[in-house]
């Protein structure tokens, strides 16, 4: 029922339909976030480079383009491309209609989805320590966990398809798809814990204690109410499918407020121009 079921049987059919439903809610929610995210990547940086107008990326980035740092540079440019690819094919993976209708798409989208998680991690492990960090070496550790996860999550799913493990291979992917959409995380639940305290923490480069605590929460968090949420549905407990979906819940609605924060502080003026 759920993008995120894995269930085929469901146990207590009352409360699993509330779980999957919880389920489905976040994940509309995500997708049209990401798509959002999707279209600033285009028209910050894809547009500007189209137009001739690269330098225009460093208006955003903390570092940017450097003059003189060709690998770096050819790092970045490579990495938002990637970025771009990546937001775009991962939620289409996860749609029910999608994977069952459009099997051919679905097997080459997530080969392609794989291939570059496991590029743009690699790459931007390897972009980040060559440059000036971003929060000091605590934050370029846990960015790089993050990176690390990604890596992981991409030659587990891998694998478990390759060998036809299909239930596994569907947790692993969505384990992927969490892991990677962790600097999403971190921009909504940074302007989600903003709204209501004005920022307290965060830090001028995320160097603050809340700061860190939404560095390693991007991969952290979201991996983590996805692990509670398959020991639920797996659950005999009627209690615990409606505690996680009332969970799943409230944890969304504090998203949207972040992805609508997110979307008129940063996304929507980017866009819009
Ligand atoms: C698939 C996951 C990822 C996506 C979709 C992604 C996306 C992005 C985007 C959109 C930007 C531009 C910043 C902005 O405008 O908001 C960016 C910059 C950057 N990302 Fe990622 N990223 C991912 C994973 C990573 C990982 C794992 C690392 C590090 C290990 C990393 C390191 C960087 C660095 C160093 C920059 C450049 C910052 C600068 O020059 O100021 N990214 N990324």
């Amino acid at each position: 029922m759920t993008s995120l079921s894995t269930a085929s049987t469901p146990l207590a059919p009352g409360a699993s339909r509330l779980l999957a439903q919880a389920g489905a809610f976040w994940f509309i929610a995500a997708f049209a976030g990401q798509a959002l995210f999707a279209v600033y990547i285009f028209f910050n940086f894809g547009l500007s480079a189209l137009q001739g107008n690269s330098a225009s990326w460093n208006e955003t980035l903390f570092n940017g383009l450097i003059k003189g740092d060709a690998l770096g540079n050819a790092l970045l440019a490579a990495h938002l491309f990637l970025a771009f690819l990546i937001t775009l094919s991962g939620p289409l993976q996860l749609i029910p209609a999608i994977r069952n209708r459009a099997r051919g798409f679905h097997r080459w989208n997530g080969r392609a989805y794989i291939l570059i998680a496991l590029v743009i991690s690699a790459g931007a492990i390897l972009l980040q320590a060559i440059r000036p960090a971003f929060g000091g070496l605590p934050n370029q550790i846990l960015q790089s966990i993050n990176g690390v996860v990604i890596f992981a999550c991409a030659l587990l799913a891998w694998r478990a398809a390759r060998d036809r493990r299909f239930a596994s291979h569907r947790r692993w992917a969505t384990r992927l798809f969490l892991a990677a959409s962790g600097v999403w995380f971190l921009r909504v639940m940074m302007i989600a814990w903003a709204i209501p305290t004005g920022g307290a923490g965060l830090g001028e480069e995320l160097d603050g204690p809340a700061g860190r605590a939404a560095m390693l929460g991007q991969t952290v968090i979201p991996l983590g109410v996805y692990q509670i949420y398959l020991w639920a549905e797996a659950s005999r407990s009627v209690m615990l499918k409606y505690m996680t979906a009332g969970l799943v819940s409230v944890l969304t609605l504090i998203m949207i407020g972040g992805i609508l924060g997110a979307a008129m502080a940063m996304w929507l003026p980017r866009i819009l121009g």
